[in-house]
C-alpha cells in the first residue's frame, strides 16, 4: 500500500458494525477500534489521521469521510496529536494549559519527563506547597522551601505558575482557626500571611487563588473562621493584601459546583459584581471542575460568560472527571466525550484564559483517596500512558 493513501481509505477497509457513535463521540482514527458510523443527524468527520468525531450535520452513516473539515490535513502526517495539549491550547489562543503537581511526584522520572513537556503544559499549580499550612505552619514562621521547588520547576521549564492558594478554610493550621482572634487580629492575620505569600512569589505567579471555597453548595457563605470573625469582608481584606504585593499577578477566587445554574454561582456572581462596584481588586474567577463521568454540566460555558460579562476573566482550574471502578470501555468513551465538552466551553468563551487539570495521571490523583470506589479522573492512566481523554482533549483544542 502506498504511503500516500490517505487516511479515509484506510479507514473504509477497516471492519465496522460495532453499533453507532453518538453525537461528539468518535467514530475513526489510527488505532480506533470502535464504532466507525454516527447516530441520526450527525456525520463522521474526519478531524485528523487519529480521530474522526460524529459531528452535527445532515444525516449519515457512512465511514469517516475527509472531506467535511477544511482544517483537516488529508496527507498521512500526524499533526496536532504530536503537538501537546498546551501548544495546541495556546495555538487555539488561550494561554495556556496546564497541570497541577505535587512535591513527591517529582522524583518520578518518568512522571517528571510529561510534567517538564512545555509541549504538554505550559503552566503548573502546586497542589499542596503554597498553602497555609505548608507555608506558615505557626504565626510569623514562613517556610517556602516545598513551594520554592514548584515554582522554581515551572520557571526552568518556562512555564506560568498559578499560586494556591491564600485564604482557604481547609488545610489551615489551627493557630488560625482556633486561635480565638478579634476581628482586628484576624485582618491583621489574614494580611501578614497573603502580603508575605505574595511577595515572595512577586513576579513569578500568573495569578493567585486568594480566596478558595468561600461558598457553600446553597450559596449561603461557609462557616469558617475567617467569616465568623469579619462577615464577607475578609474577602476584600485578602483581596487588597494580594494586589499590594503582587500588582503583576491576577487575583482570582477560586470555587466549585459553580458550573451548574444555580444558588452557588448566583452567589458569587453577586459577590463578584459587589466587588468591583467598590473598586477592589478582583480579575478572575477559578472554575474548579471536579467533575463524574456523564454528569458534566451543560452550563458551563453559560455561567462563564456571566462573569466575563463583568470584565472579569475565568480559567478552568481544578479539571477531572472521576468515574465509578472499575473502569470500563464504555466510562472511557463517555469519560473522552466529557473532556472534550468540558475544554470545549472554555474555548467558546474569549475570556477563559487556560485549562488546568488536578493532576495529569491517576497515578497521583486525589479522588480515590476522597471518593472510596472512585477514580480514573485524569486524562493520563496510572501506567502514565494517554486514555481515551486525551483525545478528548485535543478535539477541543
Ligand atoms: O502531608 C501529609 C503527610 O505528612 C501525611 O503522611 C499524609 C498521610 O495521609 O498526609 C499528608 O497530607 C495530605 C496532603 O494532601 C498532602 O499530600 C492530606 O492527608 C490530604 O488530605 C491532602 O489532600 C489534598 C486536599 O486538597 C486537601 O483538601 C490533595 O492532595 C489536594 O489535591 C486537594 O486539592 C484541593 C484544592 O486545594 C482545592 N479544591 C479541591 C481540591 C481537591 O480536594
Amino acid at each position: 500500500m502506498k504511503l500516500t493513501t490517505t487516511f479515509a481509505t484506510l479507514a473504509a477497509l477497516l471492519p465496522f458494525a460495532l453499533g453507532q457513535s453518538a453525537e461528539w463521540g468518535q467514530c475513526g482514527g489510527i488505532g480506533w477500534t470502535g464504532p466507525t458510523t454516527c447516530v441520526s443527524g450527525t456525520v463522521c468527520t474526519v478531524l485528523n489521521p487519529y480521530f474522526s468525531q460524529c459531528l452535527p450535520g445532515s444525516s449519515s452513516s457512512a465511514p469517516p469521510t475527509t472531506t467535511t473539515s477544511s482544517s483537516s490535513p488529508t496527507s498521512t502526517a500526524p499533526t496536532s496529536t504530536a503537538t501537546g495539549l498546551n501548544k495546541l491550547a495556546q495555538a487555539a489562543g488561550k494561554k495556556y494549559f496546564g497541570t497541577a503537581t505535587d512535591n513527591s511526584e517529582l522524583t518520578n522520572k518518568a512522571y517528571t519527563a510529561i510534567l517538564d513537556n512545555k509541549s504538554e503544559f505550559g503552566q503548573l499549580t502546586a497542589a499542596n506547597s503554597m498553602k497555609w499550612d505548608a507555608t506558615e505552619p505557626s504565626r510569623g514562621d514562613f517556610t517556602f522551601s516545598s513551594g520554592d521547588q514548584i515554582a522554581n520547576l515551572a520557571k526552568a521549564n518556562g512555564q506560568l505558575l498559578r499560586g494556591h492558594n491564600c485564604v482557604w478554610y481547609n488545610q489551615l493550621p489551627s493557630w488560625v482557626s482556633s486561635g480565638g482572634f478579634s476581628a482586628a487580629q484576624l485582618t491583621s492575620v489574614i494580611q501578614t500571611h497573603c502580603s508575605t505569600l505574595l511577595t515572595h512569589y512577586k513576579g513569578q505567579a500568573y495569578a493567585w487563588d486568594v480566596v478558595n471555597e468561600p461558598f457553600n453548595d446553597d450559596g449561603t457563605w461557609r462557616s469558617d473562621v475567617f467569616y465568623n470573625t469579619l462577615g464577607t469582608s475578609y474577602v476584600q481584606i485578602a483581596l487588597e493584601a494580594a494586589r499590594a504585593a503582587d500588582p503583576g499577578a491576577k487575583l482570582y477566587i477560586n470555587e466549585y459546583n459553580i458550573e451548574y445554574t444555580g444558588a452557588k454561582a448566583t452567589a458569587l456572581l453577586s459577590l463578584a459584581k459587589s466587588l468591583l462596584a467598590a473598586g477592589v481588586p478582583l480579575d478572575g474567577i477559578g472554575f474548579q471542575c471536579h467533575f463524574i463521568v456523564g454528569q458534566v454540566p451543560t452550563s458551563l460555558q453559560t455561567v462563564m460568560q456571566q462573569f466575563t460579562a463583568l470584565g472579569l476573566e475565568v480559567a478552568i482550574t481544578e479539571l477531572d472527571i472521576r468515574m465509578t471502578l472499575p473502569a470500563t470501555n464504555a466510562l472511557l468513551a463517555q469519560q473522552e466525550t466529557d473532556y472534550e465538552n468540558v475544554v470545549k466551553a472554555c474555548m467558546n468563551v474569549k475570556g477563559c484564559v487556560g485549562i488546568t487539570v488536578w493532576d495529569f495521571t491517576d497515578e497521583y490523583s486525589w479522588v480515590p483517596g476522597t471518593f472510596s470506589g472512585q477514580g480514573e479522573a485524569c486524562p493520563w492512566n496510572q501506567n502514565l500512558q494517554k486514555k481515551p481523554a486525551y483525545s478528548g482533549i485535543t478535539a477541543a483544542l
